[in-house]
């Protein structure tokens, strides 16, 4: 069994039932993919709940006050995401007739969307084949293919999103970008991953090498 089936088959039996996994609303999407982009998922669910409930359509969300955001953003940090996120709303709803884009063309034009955000929402939200590459993936990959390209140089950033969007599986995209994402985030993890129950501990290079504690690496700046 290949790279790709072994993470879908692997995700369709371990993934995390979290809400914005059952929707194709790229407003919905666009919500759970910014509060999620510094904070974890536990942390982060509660504002989603919160936000969604008080703003259930983009027209809402731009319809707000900028303070009013602000608040329901209190204690998740890095409140550019929020300013950010209200003048989004606002473009959408000028621009778009509040039909939130799907395409990655026109979300990667957005304030606070960039290439990983508009590959999420785009795959998530219409199917369209751009691979995701955050930290998850730059780890699985790293490990499974021994790439020593520190990922935060330009030639790491180059090589890794080549690899991925080379990988990505494009009779279901999304699914795939979801599974490879939750793959890094619970079975590939930073720290002592359990590589005895990996599904890709066979071929993975960093197992065999003795190397999973050196993969990715990072330049300290
Ligand atoms: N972190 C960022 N995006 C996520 C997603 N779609 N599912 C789980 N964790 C995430």
């Amino acid at each position: 069994m290949i790279f790709q089936n072994k993470l879908i088959t692997w995700y369709l039996i371990h993934k995390r039932d979290l809400p914005w996994r059952h929707t194709n609303d790229a407003y919905v999407i666009w919500l759970s993919e910014i509060i999620l982009q510094q904070t974890r998922v536990e942390q982060g669910l509660p504002y989603f709940n919160k936000f969604l409930e008080n703003f259930p359509t983009v027209t809402d969300f731009a319809a707000a006050s900028e303070a009013k955001v602000l608040k329901l953003w209190q204690g998740l940090g890095y409140y550019s995401r929020g300013r950010n996120m209200h003048n989004t709303a606002q473009i959408v709803v000028n621009n778009y007739n509040g039909i939130f884009p799907t395409l990655h063309d026109d979300l990667i034009k957005l304030k606070g969307i960039g290439e990983y955000t508009a590959a999420a929402i785009s795959s998530f939200s219409s199917g369209e084949a751009r691979a995701v590459v955050d930290g998850n993936v730059f780890r699985v990959l790293a490990r499974y293919y021994g790439i020593d390209t520190p990922i935060n140089s330009p030639e790491g950033k180059k090589q890794f999103f080549k690899l991925a969007n080379e990988l990505l599986y494009t009779e279901d995209p999304a699914l795939y970008n979801q599974a490879i994402m939750e793959f890094g985030a619970i079975q590939c993890k930073p720290k002592s991953p359990d590589c005895s129950i990996c599904p890709l501990n066979i071929e993975c290079y960093a197992l065999k090498n003795n190397a999973v504690g050196q993969l990715p690496v990072k330049l300290a700046k």
